[in-house]
């Protein structure tokens, strides 16, 4: 059976009949979001990049420190996800991280993972001859001390081989609970 589908041949004839079935499967696409997310995590996996553990792995560290830390859901949830960009994002992974998360998390978290490349530099860029303070610029930014505490704690110390990570399947619900429902955007659920 053909799926029915607009008629319109450019938006400026799109009719409310045709945007009440776009409407309609948007709803359905969008509550698969959780999982088309994961699967986009799982791409990492044997994508080691000279690292020590793979960027897969890296990332369940980071998620099982930051649980075992006492971090609430959406914290932990950010620490799974905030290397997700290194498939697409080469060159700026943290922003493609901060975008998907953006509608679900508090503006703190959203600025922390737009944020933890250039605070974790601090432990590295002076090794490529870039500037390990290049964080400095936002010492006086409400956010500089948790970003600084997510690498200190979390990011940095997850490249350990021996490490016993939770795997992906106990973080799954969580995925689930924090991305089914955008918190902010103009396509929030109104209060
Ligand atoms: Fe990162
Ligand atoms: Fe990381």
């Amino acid at each position: 059976m053909t799926a029915k589908r607009a008629s319109f041949k450019n938006f400026k004839d799109s009719t409310a009949e045709d945007w009440q079935l776009i409407a309609a499967e948007y709803i359905e696409f969008a509550a698969r979001l959780p999982q088309r997310v994961l699967d986009h995590l799982r791409l990492l996996e044997g994508d080691y990049g000279g690292f020590p553990v793979d960027r897969l792995e890296h990332c369940l560290q980071t998620a099982t420190l930051a649980h075992r830390g006492g971090e609430d859901e959406e914290y932990v949830v950010c620490a799974l996800l905030h290397d997700i960009g290194d498939t697409l994002g080469s060159y700026n992974h943290a922003d493609v991280a901060a975008a998907i998360l953006q509608p679900f998390i508090s503006e703190e978290n959203h600025w922390l993972i737009k944020h933890h490349q250039i605070f974790q530099g601090y432990d590295y860029f002076h090794h490529l001859g870039m500037d390990r303070n290049a964080r400095d610029r936002f010492k006086d930014h409400p956010c500089y001390e948790r970003t600084k505490r997510f690498c200190d704690l979390y990011d940095g110390p997850a490249f350990d081989p021996e490490f016993e990570s939770l795997p992906l399947e106990f973080f799954e619900p969580m995925v689930k609970r924090v991305l089914a429902s955008p918190k902010h955007g103009f396509l929030a659920q109104r209060d």
